[in-house]
């Protein structure tokens, strides 16, 4: 008995993966090799291997080959010369559906029957968890919004929102301040509404964050300006209604005023 070499065994290999990638074998060339005359002896374990070869290579042939339409190719299949179609009209992606005005864009309908800017927090958020008003949940919302503030609006609105951030020091052009109101230059007694439309979609030379900045840190972030605004304006009995004691806030006599 002839034993089947390894070099006619990869041979052989070779030809049936080119046969089953869809490929005509080249015949000729097994004649050239001398592989036709030994062909006769393999033997049963061969041709087993083989066999087991070429089952396992089907997958090569499969719906992977399937004519396709790559991303935005041109197609003549349509008559607009698109691969794709376009969106039927209406159509929403799950988990996208926006009809809550006040919660997406902030906006509500006033007695006029237009929408305008609204001047209260949403209630709710979409999946019924009602919006913090007070406690825990709101100190959480407001250290959410502190944290995106400093991530996002810090460096040119500045740390207390007054507009001097350290871009704007660098020549960017100055933001009004959160403190002041509108008859001096300020936006204090703006409607939240608007704070959440303008990093929405933007405003003058600022541009928009709503692609950064998820719809529910905009509310978060319009709470701190909110917060900020009230730091500033705070009176004693402001501190006292709110239950803060002096200690708290670290202003203790006994270090004479140094930290
Ligand atoms: C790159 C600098 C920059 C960043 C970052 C930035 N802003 Fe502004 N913002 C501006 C400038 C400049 C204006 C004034 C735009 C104008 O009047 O043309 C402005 C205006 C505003 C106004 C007032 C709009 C009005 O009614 O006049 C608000 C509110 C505001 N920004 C909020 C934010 C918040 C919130 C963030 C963070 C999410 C932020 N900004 C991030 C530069 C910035």
């Amino acid at each position: 008995m002839i034993e089947v070499g390894k070099k006619d065994m990869k041979h052989g290999v070779r030809q049936l993966d080119s046969f089953s990638r869809g490929r005509k074998p080249r015949l000729d060339s097994i004649e050239d090799r001398g592989f036709r005359p030994r062909l006769k002896s393999v033997s049963m374990f061969a041709l087993v291997a083989l066999l087991g070869v070429s089952a396992s290579s089907c997958r090569k042939i499969d719906m992977v080959d399937q004519p396709k339409a790559a991303t935005q190719e041109p197609s003549d299949f349509f008559a607009d010369g698109r691969s794709s179609r376009p969106h039927i009209e209406g159509t929403v992606a799950r988990g996208q559906l926006r009809t809550d005005r006040l919660y997406y864009f902030g906006l509500v309908k006033g007695p006029d029957g237009k929408e305008h800017e609204s001047a209260e927090f949403p209630t709710k958020y979409p999946d019924g968890k009602p919006f913090p008003r007070q406690g825990p949940e709101l100190e959480a919302m407001l250290q959410r919004g502190k944290s995106q503030f400093m991530v996002f609006c810090y460096e040119c609105h500045g740390a207390t929102g007054e507009g001097d951030g350290m871009i704007v020091r660098r020549g960017f052009p100055k933001p009004p301040s959160y403190l002041l109101p509108v008859a001096k230059g300020g936006v204090k007694d703006k409607p939240v509404g608007h704070y959440f439309g303008v990093i929405t979609n933007g405003f003058g030379a600022m541009f928009s964050y709503h692609e950064r900045v998820e719809v529910a840190d905009r509310w978060a972030i319009a709470g701190y300006i909110r917060a900020l605004q009230l730091s500033q304006d705070a009176t004693m009995d402001d501190v006292k209604a709110a239950g803060v004691s002096l200690a708290d806030t670290g202003t203790k006599s006994e270090t004479g005023g140094k930290p």
